[in-house]
């Protein structure tokens, strides 16, 4: 398969969609599939959120404070021996420490600034220069590369996406409460759809893929088969 894919084009898959829908997962296993390089544009921003944090400047703060930092923040992502990637800050390995709900909520309050917003976007712009890439966020399709080969939405309904979220925190050791997880979801989804700089936004072109009733299974079946039409 691998031989077939060389000669094959390398394109850009952007993948944009709501949160828990499992477009991380996705996206790494269709860059598996692919052979391509998978970049998590959320690690990103939850990057800058913890230099932000680090040097003790807010991240719904003042917007000239912020681009400050970016000054001195260089992000970039490590290839692990198990080849997967993890997000590196100024060359140090922050992948665990990006992961916290503090990092989560600090970022999705940074990623509103648009000077933070054009520093990550000139990057992923270049990293994806060369094709052969597969990019998750919520901004892919629409402004950090308009004419992708393929853009994929995902959605799912905030009820199923809410049911997930609910055994992820439960496996985690959590007590949740179904009405404050779905309640959660819901203003995730308000604030990502109605921000003013780039809101989550489903691309003109892009394939929507609702997996509400599928199994893991069948959504990568027809996402693969989605990919391998596109390369056509
Ligand atoms: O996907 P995530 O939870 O790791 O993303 C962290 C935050 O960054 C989230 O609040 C949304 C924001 N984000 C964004 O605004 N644009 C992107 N391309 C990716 C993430």
């Amino acid at each position: 398969m691998i031989s077939i894919r060389l000669n094959m084009k390398q394109i850009i898959v952007a993948i944009d969609g709501y949160s828990s829908c499992g477009k991380s997962t996705i996206a790494k296993q269709l860059a598996q599939y692919a052979g391509y390089r998978y970049i998590d544009t959320g690690a990103m921003y939850r990057a800058v959120a913890l230099q932000a944090i680090r040097n003790q400047v807010s991240p719904s703060g003042n917007a000239a404070d912020i681009e400050a930092i970016l000054g001195f923040t260089r992000i970039d992502f490590a290839i692990q021996p198990d080849g997967t990637q993890h997000v590196t800050l100024n060359g140090e390995d922050v992948e665990k420490q990006i992961r916290t709900l503090e990092v989560g909520n600090a970022a999705s309050q940074i990623a509103v600034v648009p000077e933070v917003r054009r520093f990550l976007v000139a990057q992923q712009q270049k990293m994806g220069e060369q094709g052969g890439i597969v990019m998750d966020g919520r901004d892919i399709g629409t402004v950090v590369f308009p004419n992708a080969e393929l853009k994929l939405f995902l959605t799912a309904s905030p009820e199923v996406r809410a049911e997930r979220r609910f055994k992820e925190l439960q496996e985690k050791g959590g007590q949740p409460v179904m009405a404050d997880v779905l309640a959660d979801v819901n203003d995730r989804d308000y604030r990502d759809t109605h921000r003013a700089e780039s809101p989550l936004k489903q691309a003109d072109d892009a394939i929507v893929v609702d997996n509400s009733n599928m199994t893991r299974e069948e959504q990568m079946e027809h996402i693969y088969r989605i990919f391998d039409n596109a390369c056509k």
